[in-house]
């Protein structure tokens, strides 16, 4: 019997990848800079993590066709935003395209110079490490300079609709066991 034949690998389309990852939720995140002329750019991303304690690094993946991570690479700089439930319009203003995406964007300004929006839970402000091309992205690497964290909840995502985490109870004590009667 020949055992050599392999089954084809899966064609994926991109319906295909949605659909799968449309089954898990992602955290919203605003990675912003400034220009040297003091433009607030920025963008939003669901590939935000965290990625080394020592030295502390992170990590997001962005889209070769983005307007602003050029920019934002050419500074060296970035902040990233974890945004809050009470953010999404603020989501919104920055996942689009081509327009003054901070007008009623309320911000200040971290150590490093990047715009931190209010309200956000975190910010966390880096210093471009590293960056590799994978496929139709860029995934970035950031040295954490300083971080804080804020009051909320987290933003949350998950194929096309918003949402929030939604903590379970603890689990309740087992009950004692009773005395089946027969047992010494
Ligand atoms: C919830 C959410 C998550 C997103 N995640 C990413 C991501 O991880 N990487 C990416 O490149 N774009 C992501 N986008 C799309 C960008 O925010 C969007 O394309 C943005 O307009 C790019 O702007 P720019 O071209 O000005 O850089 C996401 C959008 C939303 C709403």
């Amino acid at each position: 019997m020949n055992t050599s034949i392999k089954t084809p690998p899966q064609e994926i389309t991109k319906e295909d990848y949605r659909k799968v990852f449309g089954t898990l939720p992602t955290g919203v995140t605003a990675i912003t800079g400034r220009t040297e002329d003091g433009k607030p750019m920025g963008f939003v991303v669901g590939t935000f993590a965290s990625l080394s304690l020592a030295p502390p690094l992170v990590t997001f993946c962005v889209d070769k066709s983005s307007s602003t991570w050029p920019t934002l690479r050419s500074l060296k700089r970035f902040t990233a935003n974890i945004l809050s439930t009470e953010q999404v319009p603020v989501c919104r203003a920055l996942s689009r395209k081509g327009v003054d995406k901070f007008q009623g964007v309320d911000y200040s300004e971290s150590a490093l110079g990047t715009p931190r929006i209010d309200g956000s839970v975190a910010y966390i402000d880096c210093e471009v490490l590293s960056e590799v091309v994978a496929g139709d992205h860029y995934v970035i690497v950031g040295s954490v300079q300083t971080m804080e964290a804020a009051p909320g909840k987290a933003l949350m995502f998950r194929g096309g609709t918003f949402g929030e985490y939604d903590e379970w109870p603890p689990p309740t004590p087992a009950p004692e066991k009773q005395n089946q009667g027969g047992a010494k």
